[in-house]
């Protein structure tokens, strides 16, 4: 198993493989842990968070959450934001968030509250009866993680919510997502294919192989639980990206299947 072995374990992915034959992939995330996962293009990362989130079943192996194993649907208490924009045009930013507790027990009152609460949050005030077409990419992805915000998750899967995004959004973006993860106490299960993003925020990243993929590595940051983005200009940060981009190169270009064109024979 590969960290987080114990008591505080959150999630726990034991032997898992979906259709590719190959090395099964184990996992342990620790309850209010930070992970992040980097990957060429096609490995699986994607396929990963599905089976984590109940909405793909693994060839062999189990995911459990809480204590209870994971199939067929997305349990109680997980929260997922996926990696297009899932905003509903048709629906203003208050009627997309309020969305994500319409098929759920949370009382009339309380729902209002909680939609309130993650406006203000992620900054969307003045667009609260704005149109999905008149936001910013940016501002429509804030839309889409408070519309998971409400749902009080316990753990938030995230599938590269800020790839359309430019650099400094991004990394602004980040920050907001830290501060999110703070005040929440959730355990946080990123995909990126940023290298900075993930370098930046996470406790633990995983680095895949290409396809089927597997962790290659995991790489624990050493960051205080009061980061931000100013960390980029920290002596780590710059060896821990270099370090990852060390392991992807040779993944990606083999993902591309290049791999004779430059050189890269390993
Ligand atoms: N282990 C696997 N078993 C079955 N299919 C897989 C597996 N890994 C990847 N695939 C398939 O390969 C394709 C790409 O996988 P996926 O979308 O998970 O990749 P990704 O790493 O998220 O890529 P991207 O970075 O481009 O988003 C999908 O069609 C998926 O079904
Ligand atoms: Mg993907």
């Amino acid at each position: 198993m590969t960290g987080a072995e114990g008591g505080d374990a959150h999630v726990v992915l034991s032997a898992i493989t979906r259709v590719y034959e190959g090395r099964p992939l184990d996992l342990a995330l620790a309850r209010g842990e930070f992970f992040a996962v980097v990957g060429p293009s096609g490995c699986g990362k994607s396929t990963l968070l599905d089976v984590i989130a109940g909405l793909a079943r693994p060839t062999s192996g189990t995911v459990v959450f809480e204590g209870a194993r994971v199939e067929g649907r997305v349990p109680d208490g997980v929260g997922v934001v996926f990696q297009e924009d899932a905003s509903f045009p048709w629906l203003t930013v208050h009627d997309n968030i309020a969305f994500g507790l319409k098929y759920t027990s949370v009382a009339a009152d309380e729902a209002l509250a909680r939609v309130d609460y993650a406006i203000a949050f992620m900054g969307l005030t003045d667009f609260r009866t704005a149109y999905p077409a008149q936001l910013s990419g940016g501002m429509r992805q804030r839309v889409c993680i408070a519309r998971t915000l409400v749902q009080k998750p316990r753990l938030i899967l995230l599938d590269e919510p800020f790839g359309a995004l430019d650099q400094q959004t991004r990394l602004l973006m980040g920050d907001e997502l830290l501060r999110l993860w703070r005040e929440t106490g959730a355990t946080v299960f990123l995909i990126t294919h940023a290298l900075d993003e993930a370098a930046m925020l996470s406790d633990r990243i995983g680095v895949m192989s290409a396809r089927p993929g597997r962790f290659l590595e995991i790489m624990e940051t050493h960051w205080p639980r009061t980061r931000d983005s100013t960390i980029v200009g920290n002596d780590d940060f710059g060896r821990l990206t270099s370090r990852l981009w060390t392991q992807l190169r040779g993944e990606s270009i083999r993902a591309l299947g290049h791999a004779g064109a430059v050189g890269v024979n390993q």
